[in-house]
């Protein structure tokens, strides 16, 4: 089998070292694996496939024989540094927002639209994590009655925020329960015993980036500009896995019975729904798992047309690199 040279960018950071994760545990076929992050991690090293590997820094020259670069150290990073990847004839795959409005790049979620990937021109962009996650439960949906408006409420783990983050919501924590103040710097307030209705900046609109990415990128991944979608994003204070309040109105009426079937045959997706036995996914049940989970399906009293559900997933693997790592797997099996 042919084996490839893999670079992960942004490999010291909480993506990153899923990314790399999970090219071992799912045994993509590395040639070699280069970790790339800053300066100040450079020589610092990371364990893959039981062998110590050292970081590198991230330079221009960093992908001469590369054949694909995993990016995720941020816009800025994939912006400067992965035309040089692209030059040098590797495909990059991008986890972050920079090109994934870009008419030129395939924005993809290959259980919901790996047709696209055929068009791709060395860069492909990964959706956001919520954005993932949820048009995965949408789109067996989508296919079989049509979507006319979703609903999104999140509620987004620190994790997604970045390692520093997930330390700002560990110590605060520790300290507040210890009847201290940890001031916020990460978060615009306090996330520790609380819940943050800002995720990213505001846009003049009110809404954040956050949302109107979960909006733009939904409409380009089904390919259908006139789907309706609104959002508003959350962040709370648990570590791994973000969970989404969805509601759907179809085109034709649809049982929730019959969404439960669909979604119970559809890839990628688990359902957890007996809420007699008090079933229904969590983001602690969900996170270190490669589904994206589905429960709380019932039928909206308030339209024609309407079905609510709880969709939870872990955001670091199906929200980033595992869908990142089954973009690869896809285009070296085509
Ligand atoms: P470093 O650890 O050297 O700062 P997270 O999102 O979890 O905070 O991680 C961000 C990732 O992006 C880290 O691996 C970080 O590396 C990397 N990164 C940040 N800035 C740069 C940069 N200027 N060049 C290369 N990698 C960077």
């Amino acid at each position: 089998m042919k084996e490839y040279v893999v670079a992960v960018v942004g490999a010291t950071g909480v993506v990153g070292k899923e990314m790399i994760d999970t090219l071992e545990s799912r045994e993509f076929p590395i040639k070699r694996l280069i970790p790339l992050a800053s300066e100040r991690s450079a020589g610092s090293t990371i364990s893959f496939n039981e062998k110590s590997i050292r970081v590198e820094e991230l330079t221009e020259s960093s992908f001469e024989g590369v054949d694909f670069a995993l990016f995720s150290a941020g816009g800025s990073i994939s912006e400067k540094y992965a035309p040089f990847a692209v030059k040098s004839g590797c495909i990059v795959i991008d986890n972050t927002s920079h090109f994934r409005m870009d008419p030129t790049v395939p924005l993809v979620v290959p259980e919901v639209n790996p047709g696209a990937l055929k068009d791709h021109k060395g860069i492909i962009a990964n959706p956001n994590c919520s954005t993932a996650q949820m048009v995965v439960a949408l789109k067996p949906i989508y296919d079989a009655v049509g979507i006319e408006r979703v609903v999104v409420s999140t509620y987004q783990s620190v994790s997604g925020a970045g390692k520093s983050a997930l330390e700002e919501l560990e110590n605060q924590s520790r300290v507040n329960l210890s009847g201290g103040n940890y001031p916020p710097s990460v978060f615009t307030h306090p996330i520790a015993f609380n819940v943050i209705p800002q995720i990213d900046s505001f846009l003049e609109s009110g809404y954040t980036k956050e949302e109107m990415k979960m909006i733009q990128e939904t409409q380009k991944i089904l390919n259908d500009p006139a789907i309706r979608v609104t959002a508003t994003a959350v962040r709370v204070p648990v570590f791994v896995g973000h969970s989404e309040s969805i509601n759907i109105q179809t085109k034709q009426k649809i049982t929730a019975q019959k969404v439960r079937e669909l979604l119970e045959n559809a890839p990628g997706v688990e359902v957890m729904d007996a809420p007699e036995n008090f079933e229904y996914p969590t983001p602690r049940s969900a996170a270190g798992q490669d589904a994206v989970f589905v429960g709380r399906i019932r039928e909206d009293v308030s339209i024609e047309n309407g079905i609510e559900l709880w969709c939870v997933c872990d955001n670091l693997r199906k929200g980033a690199a595992l869908n990142a790592v089954q973009i690869a797997e896809y285009l070296i099996q085509s």
